[in-house]
């Protein structure tokens, strides 16, 4: 993906500490210090931040944690927060593989995968956040009974996601191929992506659990 870049972005980001943190790869922050006992929600690939700043303005008994590798994209995300502040919200300058050293094992409730980037080539399939090594990832981050929520505009992504996840005993409690169809938009919290491709044709989410493959663990 080709970006633009954000003359103001790497300063914008260094002004707010208590917004924001970077983890450059190689490097860990202990994320741990930073967040309280509320229930922990984790969105990956936040791009400029519409649904996390809409769900935890929604959700002030909950924690959220905002992921987005770019800072030309996540200071847009940033902006929103300088602007209409939120306690419960930090977010995250990184590539999502660095969580694993950064949170503690099982603490996430849940996981949020909003249009993801498709990678359609089969030499890319391992950027896909539906890869089985990030399924791997999101395993050990959530807690047993965690719930990873998926959506996306693109058919093949969807599949291959259905066939990663049903391949890592994932269980799936629900699979929707049209979410605009299925609910009144006013429920729905839309994404930046998600308003602009939902007029081109079907939204397709699913929400899927990894109980079975821990209780497996446990047997
Ligand atoms: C297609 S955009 C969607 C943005 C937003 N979720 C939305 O629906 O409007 C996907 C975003 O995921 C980010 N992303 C992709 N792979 C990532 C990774 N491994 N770690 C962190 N962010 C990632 C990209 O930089 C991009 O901003």
């Amino acid at each position: 993906m080709r970006l633009r870049k954000v003359k103001h972005a790497e300063d914008t980001i260094k002004n707010h500490p208590d917004k924001i943190v970077e983890i450059p790869r190689g490097t860990t922050v202990n994320l741990e210090k930073k967040i309280d006992d509320r229930p922990l929600d984790l969105e990956i690939g936040a791009g400029k931040g519409q649904f996390i700043h809409t769900l935890s303005k929604n959700h002030p008994d909950r924690f959220f944690l905002a992921v987005e590798r770019y800072d030309s994209v996540i200071v847009r995300a940033l902006e929103k927060f300088i602007e209409d502040p939120r306690e419960n919200v930090l977010l995250i300058q990184a590539d999502a593989a660095v969580l694993k050293d950064s949170l503690k094992p099982h603490s996430v409730d849940t996981i949020y995968l909003n249009f993801s980037d498709p990678w359609p080539k089969v030499r890319h399939a391992k950027r896909r956040l539906t890869h089985p090594q990030f399924l791997s990832l999101y395993k050990t981050l959530l807690k047993p009974e965690g719930v990873l929520e998926f959506k996306t505009d693109n058919r093949n992504l969807f599949e291959y996601t259905l066939e990663t996840m049903n391949g890592f005993g994932m269980d799936f409690k629900e699979v929707c191929l049209d979410l605009h169809k299925a609910y009144e938009p006013e429920t729905l919290i839309m994404t930046e992506f998600e308003e602009r491709f939902s007029k081109e044709g079907p939204i397709y989410k699913l929400t899927a659990t990894f109980k079975e493959a821990h209780n497996e663990e446990n047997l």
